[in-house]
């Protein structure tokens, strides 16, 4: 090339370099279920400073949020809901023009703040409403001590936005600092750095170093203690609920140690667990550094601590490397329930890890019959179509079970090493990142599969496709085929309840069972409970499983037991079964109905939004 070409090149692509829109590397897919202009200004680091109103059930304060600014745009969109917003300040403290959209029962408004091209910080000075989606506030009554009240935040899926003006796609990564301030006798706790006591005034300050998305912002506030389990990791419990915490949670350090071996580096520093009050919508929740956790996990036998190991999971698969938009959830849950299932066999041994799967296969097989009879066929793809609809309609036990199915049969066709050793990889090279699932699958064909493994495995069929295609591995446990020859000769009447071998029953062994179950009448109901004391469990999983036999087959017997449980435990997934069996006659109907009406106060609004639908 001779140097009179070169000159005029040099211009060319300089100009090209400085006009818009030339840089797309930081280009993220269009995201239906935020407002935020993200290609265009990105949102880098928030500073919260809020204070924690428990008389007006408020927060109230600001986030000063420094932006980057790609195209020289004249505004900075982001998600807001139900946010009253006092001002927005530019850096020089000036006051800039802001407007609200329109309101959209499910995406909230956009939040429109004027900018310069120059503008490198926006504050926003906010206050959220009483009703924030995202935050239950807890009377004294509803938690455990009946003393101080308790605040937590759930921000998955797109609820961040009621509590914090972002841009909440979870694409967009930043990271953070707050400052909270509550009353004296309570503790804040973040995902961040967190600590371990009380402070004097009541005034906590948080640091998150590492990016994160903003459906991982999270904060709860109460009467909170700190007990540890090993090198960098512990529980946060209500007092009289620590010690049985430490106790069931004996194994987590271990679990961050077997993950730390299977895929990398733990990139969070600490991992802690804050058991929460049982109004907590989910069993977990995998906010960085402090996982929340529902309190029906400590069962007080560790047989529910699969949970913990699936939070911890999250911290490679969802934290370090994110489904771009809620389409590609299957993910961050695919993945985790696969990681969970390695890091359980490497604690509790094979033959647990099997009856986990094969849960896990029976779970599949009725979501998707489900959701096959109610004519949404397309939402047992892997990959979503959530355009225009919540995206807590894409959490299903296709993105959980049909994910992980899909991931272990890969693993199958090239073997666990180097199925392990892309993985290993592919959380390194794409931490701090969001992932796509067209991307995953070019990861997949240009460093695992050759084109014969890449047939075998189908993955079209998996990710595009309706159902359980046919080549997935058939889960083996012998335990719980033990169990399955007994449903067959309960089921057939050939043996009574009292003849049945329950020596080495678990809580997997029972779940099993009670799924197996059919025919039930009224005397078998009331022999089995005699039997098994079922209706008295203290098992919630067991529980649930107990109830919608009981409900399916009118045994009133345990309806009072089962509207305690209505009651107390706010978690969604126990509760939509439990409810919409419950709506299924006149009768059950009114009676849901009267248990409701107490009950949903006591609820998040995951779990009262779901419900109301389930009961109108
Ligand atoms: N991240 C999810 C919870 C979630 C998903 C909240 C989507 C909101 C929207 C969490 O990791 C989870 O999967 N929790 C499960 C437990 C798990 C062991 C399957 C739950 O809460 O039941
Ligand atoms: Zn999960």
């Amino acid at each position: 090339m001779n140097k009179y070409f070169l000159i005029p090149s040099v211009i060319v692509f300089t100009f090209l370099g400085c006009s818009k829109n030339q840089d797309k590397s930081h280009f993220l897919s269009n995201d239906s279920h935020s407002y935020a202009n993200f290609n265009d200004v990105r949102i880098s680091h928030l500073n919260l400073d809020l204070t924690v109103d428990f008389q007006q059930n408020i927060l109230d304060g600001k986030v000063d949020i420094s932006i980057i600014n790609y195209t020289n745009a004249k505004q900075l969109i982001l998600d807001s809901k139900d946010l009253t917003i006092h001002k927005v300040l530019l850096e020089d403290s000036t006051k800039t023009p802001f407007t609200l959209g329109d309101h959209s029962e499910t995406f909230g408004q956009p939040l429109v703040v004027d900018i310069k091209p120059t503008t490198k910080m926006v504050s926003v000075y906010y206050t959220t409403s009483p009703d924030a989606e995202a935050l239950q506030w807890l009377t004294p009554e509803q938690t455990l001590g009946k003393k101080y009240p308790f605040l937590f935040s759930q921000s998955q899926a797109i609820l961040a936005r009621s509590w914090v003006p972002c841009q909440d796609g979870p694409g967009v990564k930043f990271t953070y600092d707050a400052t909270i301030k509550t009353d004296s006798n309570l503790i804040a706790l973040m995902s961040a750095e967190n600590s371990t006591s009380k402070s004097d005034n009541g005034a906590y300050t948080f640091k998150m170093n590492q990016p994160i998305s903003s459906y991982l912002l999270a904060l709860t506030v109460g009467d909170l203690e700190f007990a540890s389990t090993g090198r960098n990791s512990g529980v946060y419990a209500e007092p009289a609920m620590l010690e049985k915490s430490v106790w069931e949670l004996n194994t987590m350090q271990s679990m961050i140690d077997s993950a730390e071996q299977l895929y990398g580096p733990y990139a969070w520093d600490r991992y802690d667990v804050v058991i929460l009050p049982p109004s907590f919508p989910f069993g977990g929740m995998e906010n960085p550094r402090l996982t929340f956790a529902t309190p029906t996990i400590i069962a007080g036998d560790r047989s529910l601590v699969a949970l913990i190991a699936h939070e911890l999971a999250h911290s490679w698969s969802g934290n370090l490397v994110t489904n771009e938009t809620w389409n590609d959830f299957w993910l961050n849950e695919g993945f985790t329930v696969y990681f969970e299932q390695r890091i359980m066999e490497k604690i509790f041994g094979k033959p647990y890890e099997e009856m986990l799967t094969k849960l896990g296969m029976g779970e599949l097989e009725a979501t998707i019959e489900k959701l096959q009879n109610e004519g949404n066929s397309d939402d047992t793809h892997l990959y979503l179509d959530l355009d225009g609809r919540n995206p807590d309609d894409g959490l299903t036990d296709v993105a959980y079970e049909k994910g992980r199915f899909f991931l272990q049969k890969a693993e199958s066709v090239v073997g666990r090493k180097r199925f392990d050793s892309f993985l290993k990889n592919y959380f390194t090279d794409n931490k701090f990142k969001p992932m796509n699932t067209e991307r995953f699958i070019a990861e997949l064909n240009n460093h695992l599969l050759s084109p014969e493994e890449e047939q075998a495995i189908n993955i079209y069929a998996w990710v595009y496709g309706p159902g359980l295609p046919d080549n997935a591995l058939v889960p083996y446990s012998e335990e719980l085929d033990r169990v399955e020859g007994v449903i067959a000769e309960y089921n057939n009447n050939r043996i009574k309840a009292k003849d049945i071998d329950i020596t080495g029953y678990t809580t997997h062994h029972w779940l099993y069972f009670l799924r197996g179950l059919k025919g039930l009448d009224s005397t078998k109901m009331l022999e089995l409970d005699q039997n098994f004391k079922f209706t008295q469990t203290g098992n919630s999983e067991i529980a649930c499983d107990w109830f919608k036999h009981c409900i399916d087959n009118q045994y009133e017997t345990a309806f009072p037991a089962l509207s305690d449980f209505l009651t107390k435990v706010g978690r969604r997934k126990f509760l939509t079964p439990l409810y919409s069996r419950l709506a299924k006659t006149p009768k059950n109907k009114a009676w849901a109905k009267e248990v409701y009406q107490i009950a949903r106060k006591g609820y998040h609004s995951v779990s009262y939004n779901t419900i109301d639908e389930v009961l109108k």
